[in-house]
């Protein structure tokens, strides 16, 4: 390789070593040929590179236009409902799923309707407390988080979410799936979208754009019934605009997850349990 000197004072044109050059400034014809091929092949591997985002993010697309649409899972009659036992048992709460609005409201006891659609390992009052409290940042972190499980895999993602987010451990495994599944199914479409489109930010923000839809009809499913509720689910408006007439759900009862006695008995029943 020519002497970085070199290439810097004196460029690679012409300037051939001769006895009166100074050596740092001279460069030889077969360096000269190395530094050639160093550009050609960087250039190259640049190009390979945007050509295999490029057919990945085409294959992906083609994959997501043949997905099922997820409307089924926000337009269903369950609702996921909070049972407060009056008898002041071991576990004050209890909660499970409800044929439909009907039935939760003809049980003998209180059911606070928590969310639409089947409960699942996210339905307590404290992971639905940092779906509301996080409702604007939620999107980034998982961001971050995926993007270093991307490089060091399922434990970092593990951890960033727990240190990040503090979910209960076995809501916080859905998302650390959910961050895996788009590891799988959507990276060369959020890649792409990534390099190319984020500073198109001024679009229709109705419209979801390509990764976070990949994300949708690829991975959304799989995550639903594992969390069981997600924010459109609880009614939360997120950083995320949806379908809020087709999918935000208006049968959870209005902030529920802030209530202090529902809080307080989560937190004593887990306690008793020694979780
Ligand atoms: C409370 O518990 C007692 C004994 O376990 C039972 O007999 C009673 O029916 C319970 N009351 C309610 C309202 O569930
Ligand atoms: C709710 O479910 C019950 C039990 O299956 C059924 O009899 C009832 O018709 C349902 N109500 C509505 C409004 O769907």
């Amino acid at each position: 390789m020519p002497p970085l000197t070199a290439l810097l004072f004196g460029g690679w044109k012409r300037r051939v070593c001769t006895p009166k050059l100074p050596t740092v400034f001279c460069i030889s014809p077969t360096a000269r040929r190395y530094a050639k091929a160093a550009v050609q092949y960087t250039l190259l591997c640049f190009v390979l590179i945007i050509l295999v985002l490029w057919l990945g993010a085409e294959y992906e697309a083609f994959r997501i236009r043949r997905a099922e649409s997820t409307l089924k899972f926000y337009q269903t009659d369950s609702v996921c409902g909070i049972i407060q036992l009056q008898n002041e048992s071991e576990t004050p709460l209890l909660i499970d799923t409800f044929e439909n609005m009907t039935v939760a409201e003809a049980y003998p006891e209180p059911v606070t309707v928590a969310h639409c659609g089947d409960c699942g390992k996210c339905s307590n009052p404290h992971d639905v407390n940092i779906y509301d409290d996080t409702k604007n940042t939620l999107f980034d972190t998982t961001l971050t988080c995926g993007k270093r499980a991307f490089i060091w895999g399922r434990r970092t993602a593990d951890k960033c979410m727990m240190e990040n987010v503090g979910f209960t451990e076995p809501c916080n495994e859905c998302w650390v799936e959910n961050i895996l599944c788009d590891l799988r199914y959507c990276i060369f479409t959020c890649i792409w979208y990534g390099l190319f489109n984020e500073a198109n930010t001024g679009q229709d923000q109705k419209t979801l754009n390509p990764c976070t839809r990949c994300d949708e009809l690829r991975c959304g499913p799989e995550f639903v019934t594992c969390a069981g509720v997600n924010r459109r689910r609880a009614g939360i408006l997120s950083d995320i605009e949806r379908d809020l007439k087709n999918e935000v759900c208006h049968e959870a009862a209005p902030n529920w997850w802030k209530d202090p006695v529902l809080q307080d008995k989560w937190k004593q029943q887990n306690h008793e349990r020694g979780l």
